[in-house]
């Protein structure tokens, strides 16, 4: 695949080591839910690297210092609905104060043309960075629909965070979206037939929310 400016792909041994385990179809519910949020924390010291700081007077035991603490109200964590849901305790574990909004995005089973059904974001969205989550990045239809949202609404930095990628998908939204930086843990080969990430880890809401 192309490099694009935009584009990080981690391929890191800690997120290696748990995506072997994430993609095996005997991994079991609660052990997947736990290794999504973790990986998305791991991503996340690298998505947070320029979160925008403010420099605050703190009293140590000893005297007081400057010291940066991340700005209120400066960060979004948006997960696609449903499977980006799995993704917010990992944000949340090291951000707790960053606001939540939910996107609903589902594909078409037969085209997987991405179809918006919810919204609601955090108040003054516009002047927050907003962090879109979602494990799986196919096609990227859903990733560039959700980001389309975002900006109509008024968002003005965005970053896309997804699991697995799929070189299609990756290129899709890259260019799309150049403004917007993607994280992406792990890039596979190709998508089936069905849309569906080869090798991938099937379907991550189903395997998160065992539907199936
Ligand atoms: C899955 C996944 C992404 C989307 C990725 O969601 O969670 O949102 O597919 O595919 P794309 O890149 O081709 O758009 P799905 O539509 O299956 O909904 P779900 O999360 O509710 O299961
Ligand atoms: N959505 C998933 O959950 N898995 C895929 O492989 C593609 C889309």
């Amino acid at each position: 695949m192309k490099n694009y400016e935009n584009v990080m792909v981690f391929n890191h041994p800690l997120i290696n080591h748990k995506v072997a385990i994430l993609r095996n179809e005997k991994t079991a519910m609660k052990e997947f839910r736990e290794l999504i949020e973790e990986i998305t924390m791991v991503m996340s010291y690298e998505a947070f690297k320029d979160a925008p700081t403010e420099t605050v007077k703190v009293k140590t035991p000893l005297e007081v210092c400057d010291q940066k603490m991340i700005m209120d109200n400066s960060i979004a964590i948006i997960p696609i609905l449903r499977a980006g849901l799995g993704m917010v305790n990992g944000v949340h574990n090291i951000f707790p104060s960053a606001r939540v909004g939910h996107i609903g995005m589902y594909r078409d089973e037969e085209t997987a043309i991405p179809h918006e059904y919810y919204c609601k974001l955090p108040e003054g969205i516009e002047n927050m960075t907003a962090i879109l989550l979602d494990p799986m990045l196919a096609t990227g239809g859903s990733a560039c629909d959700a980001i389309t949202a975002l900006k109509n609404r008024g968002v003005k930095k965005i970053k896309f965070m997804a699991i697995i990628g799929a070189p299609e998908g990756l290129a899709k939204v890259a260019e799309t979206h150049p403004d917007v930086q993607i994280y992406v843990s792990t890039l596979d080969r190709q998508l089936n037939e069905n849309y569906y990430i080869l090798p991938g880890l099937g379907d991550a809401g189903d395997r998160l929310f065992g539907t199936k």
